[in-house]
Order: structure tokens, then sequence, then C-alpha cells
């Protein structure tokens, strides 16, 4: 029992070295003493993927020191299969843009306001950590303000080929997925997704998570009230995917990913906003468009859309392996981009710590996140189509 002791003091003096806001006299016990509202055993052994490596068997606690030292992962304890039929896409192909004069006028219905008021609740919960009772409760407020927003801005008749689900994971955070079918009868999907979980460093402290990634949750958001505000009715199906547990390994999103490859749907393109509102001070406003780990032609695309449709250039950068859901959709070879709010090494430095707040500096910006509506609004409209009216 002593050397077991020794060994969970041990274990804490590590990960309070390398987290700086872990308090060094207390044992990791004593944190969830301290916080009985999670639901997160530290010694459940989960079998991690780190890249270019056979995947491991670690303990909870060994993947939390793992992430806050920068070890870049999927946690695949329950999803060993996705991917499966990966070998089944092949390359894809995308249009030109051709469907300017409907996406310049759902553009003109896009507001900061609804993305400031949902912000402010979402960053307001204590946690959205994916084991947390708040992270359980954030993610129901998420949900019903989805509801709200169907109900008081789709006509009738549009509100008859929405849907929205919890789709349930094993843990009480549910990820949620928003679908407008499409017209056509091939059954081709268009994803927009966003991480609605946040964590601090040590799971147990508080994580507002304003940028990471509140500001993508509320940015898709935005982008669906103003289409289905502007009557949009797609020929593909559209899809609005807000993911639990991004944080714990990409979980939510490669239970999504892996339930779509096993039941065949055909996603053809899926984009993740993850981190939209930071705009470093000193230096220009532009839209980062990451090319590792993400599709090369539907990023070409994705890029000619910031070209057509935004008011800030793209600029090119990097994120590394499993760094967003993205990563979880490219693992089953569903054509994935991922766009954020800068160059990599100007994004926000606060995210992971109790300082990941919207008034912690000018440098946190709406009008930037609007720029990534307008991306998610040309998004849906170019690649989803829209049905003529008869
Ligand atoms: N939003 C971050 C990824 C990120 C961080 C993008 C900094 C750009 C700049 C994401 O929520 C995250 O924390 N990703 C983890 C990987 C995840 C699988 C545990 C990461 O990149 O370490
Ligand atoms: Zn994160």
């Amino acid at each position: 029992m002593r050397s077991l002791s020794v060994l969970v003091s041990c274990i804490a003096l590590a990960v309070a070295s390398t987290l700086p806001s872990v308090p060094e006299q207390l044992p990791l016990s004593a944190y969830q003493h301290a916080y009985p509202g999670f639901d997160l055993d530290l010694n459940a052994r989960r079998l991690v993927q780190m890249e270019g490596k056979a995947p491991v068997w670690m303990t909870e606690l060994e993947k939390i020191i793992a992430k806050a030292e920068g070890v870049q992962f999927f946690d695949i304890t329950d999803t060993q299969d996705l991917g499966f039929n990966a070998h089944l896409r092949h390359q894809s192909t995308f249009p030109s843009l051709n469907a300017t004069d409907q996406v310049k006028s759902v553009l003109k219905t896009l507001s900061t306001k609804g993305p400031e008021e949902n912000l402010k609740k979402l960053s307001s919960f204590r946690t959205r950590y994916y084991r947390s009772d708040t992270g359980r409760e954030s993610q129901q407020w998420l949900f019903s303000k989805i509801a709200e927003i169907t109900d008081t801005s789709a006509s009738e008749s549009l509100r008859r080929i929405i849907t929205c689900t919890e789709f349930r994971h094993s843990w009480a955070q549910n990820s949620i997925i928003l679908r407008i079918n499409g017209s056509s009868a091939a059954d081709e999907v268009v994803v927009i997704g966003a991480h609605l979980d946040s964590t601090n460093m040590w799971p147990f402290l508080p994580a507002p998570g304003a940028d990471d990634d509140g500001s993508g949750s509320v940015t898709i958001l935005e982008a669906y009230r103003a289409l289905i505000t502007s009557d949009f009715r797609p020929e593909r199906t559209v899809e609005f995917h807000w993911y639990s547990a991004e944080e714990g390994g990409l979980l939510g999103s490669q239970a999504v990913a892996k339930d779509y490859e096993s039941r065949s749907v055909n996603v053809i393109a899926m984009s993740q906003y993850d981190m939209t509102a930071w705009v470093k001070q000193g230096t220009r406003e532009e839209v980062g468009i990451i090319t590792d780990f993400t599709d090369h032609s539907l990023t070409k695309f994705n890029k000619q859309l910031v070209e057509m449709y935004l008011d800030i250039p793209a600029t090119e950068t990097r994120c590394g392996y499993a760094c967003s859901d993205h990563a979880s959709w490219m693992k089953a070879n569903y054509p994935s981009v991922f766009t954020i709010e800068s160059k990599f090494e100007n994004s926000n430095k606060n995210i992971h710590s109790s300082d990941d707040r919207i008034d912690i500096s000018e440098e946190f910006s709406f009008s930037h996140m609007l720029e990534f509506s307008k991306l998610a609004v040309a998004f849906a409209i170019e690649l989803g189509g829209w049905t003529k009216s008869k």
C-alpha cells in the first residue's frame, strides 16, 4: 500500500511539474474528492495512437500527462476499426464556384449578435469537460439553443426537412447532429463541424474554452441560423456537427465517423472549425488553412472560398497529427479540411487554461469569428447546392 501511495505522489509531482497550475502539495486523489461532479477514472486503461507508432495502452492519467507535454494522439479504445472501409473511398474532385449570388445574399444576414450571446453563455460553464456534470449541462444548453434557433428562424415547411439528434457516447456529454435533408436522390452528405467540449490541461480545473472551441461552436451555429433564415434547401444533405470529447483524443468525432462508415454514409466533404476568434496583436488578420492531415483538393477548394467570399486573406499553416476532429474523418478517407484563426504560431496561447476567456484581451475578436461563419455558409451552399424552387 505504501509503495502505491509513494507512486501516486510521484505521479502527482510529475503532473504538477508539467502542469503549472496544479498545486504540488495535493495528491491526485484529492482532486477527485474535491470535484465530485466528475466521472473520470484516472486509472482506466486507454488505447492511444500516436503518429507513426503502434497503438499503446496507458492509463487515463498517463494520457492527460502526454497531452500536457504536447503529444498528439487519437484515443482509439472504442474505435479501433475506424477506417476499415477507407480503401473504398477514392480521391474526390470539387466543383468550381457557381452559387455566388446565393452565397452573397446569405452573407449579408450574418451578425455577431448571436455569437456574442451564445459564446458568453457557453464559456460561463465552469468546464465543458466531457466527463463532468457541467460538460453535460453545457451540451444540453447548446442542444436546446439549436432547437430554439430552428423554431424561430426556419419556416414550417423547412422545419420538416430538419432533424436535430443527440449522438450518445459511453460518457454523459453527447455529440449533436443537425441535419438538413437534401432534395437529390443521391445520398451525399456535406458536414460542417466544431467541438463543443473544453478542458483545462488538468481536467478538474476551470476551462471556459471561449476560443477552444466555443468560438468554432458558435461560428457554425451562426452560419446555420443565417442559412435557415434564408430558407436554404440543399440538394445534398448538409449536416452541422458539434462533437463531444475532442479534448480526450478526438473521441466524439471518431465515434460519429465510425458510425457513418459502418452505415456506408457517403460524406463527400467535411470542414472543421476549431478556434476562430484570436487575432494576435501586431499581426495581419488572416485565415489559417491547415495543409497537413487534410484533403488536398478540398483544401484547394476551401481556399478558393476564402478568396471569393471573405474580407481577409488565407495563409497556409500546419497543426500536426490528430490535432482536431477533421483527422477522424481523414482516418476513414472521408475528405476533410480544417480552417483556423491564424497561422499556428500566432494562435491563442491561453487555451486549456482558465484564461481561455472572451474578456482576456482585445485580441479576442467577434468580427474575426464572423469571417469563419461566412466560410461555413459558402461551404454549405457551394457544395450542398441550392434546390431550385418549382
Ligand atoms: N484546438 C486544439 C488544437 C489546436 C491547438 C489548434 C493550438 C491550433 C492551435 C484542440 O482542441 C486540441 O487541444 N488538440 C490536441 C489534440 C487532441 C487530440 C487531444 C492537440 O493538438 O494537442
Ligand atoms: Zn483543445
